[in-house]
């Protein structure tokens, strides 16, 4: 399946409030299915003709629940010039994580999420995330800083019902925090 702009749910839609079942290791054809959709939508979503012709947002990570399966599956890619981090993960789950918190300097948005909620969105600046990632086949602890850290933080939220602006502070949005490193 194709997913397109009309299969993102958005907020305001009790799927993404729902905490999201665990997936059965292997992984049923479905579930691949879905992690596979979702990696190409993500990789595809880079490309600027492709999303002028699938009116879809450019994008770094999407969730199960985002196309409305409540399930622990979720995909990432982020390119830059010399490097691609991809992950396409099954039940992720953070183990260990650092006290240090870290930000976007011009905070996050989402693609169930319109328009944007602007201010400081405050993640870990490290984490590890142990998951079974379909790409490797293999059950990984993932450790990560930086932006993909906070891509896969925000990814996984999504799989406990949590969107972004429910972590940034309501009476000061862009309130500095304390020793955090802004990205
Ligand atoms: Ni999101």
């Amino acid at each position: 399946m194709r997913i397109t702009a009309s299969d993102i749910v958005m907020d305001g839609e009790q799927v993404l409030r729902e905490k999201a079942v665990d997936v059965e290791l292997p992984l049923s054809k479905k579930d691949k299915q879905t992690l596979t959709d979702m990696i190409t939508y993500v990789r595809n979503s880079r490309d600027e003709e492709y999303r002028e012709k699938y009116n879809v947002k450019a994008s770094v990570g999407i969730a199960a629940p985002q196309i409305g399966i409540s399930r622990k599956l979720l995909a990432v890619s982020i390119e830059d010039e010399d490097d691609c981090v991809e992950f396409a993960l099954a039940n992720p789950k953070i183990i260990s994580n650092s006290t240090q918190k870290a930000y976007l300097e011009n905070g996050e948005s989402c693609l169930s999420v319109s328009p944007d909620v602007e201010g400081i969105v405050p993640r870990y600046a490290r984490i590890t995330v142990r998951a079974y990632n379909m790409l490797t086949d293999r059950l990984e602890n993932i450790r990560l800083t930086g932006y993909p850290a906070i891509v896969l933080q925000h990814e996984i939220d999504h799989l406990y019902g949590h969107l972004y602006y429910d972590h940034i502070n309501k009476n000061d949005p862009w309130a500095p925090i304390p020793d955090a490193v802004i990205i």
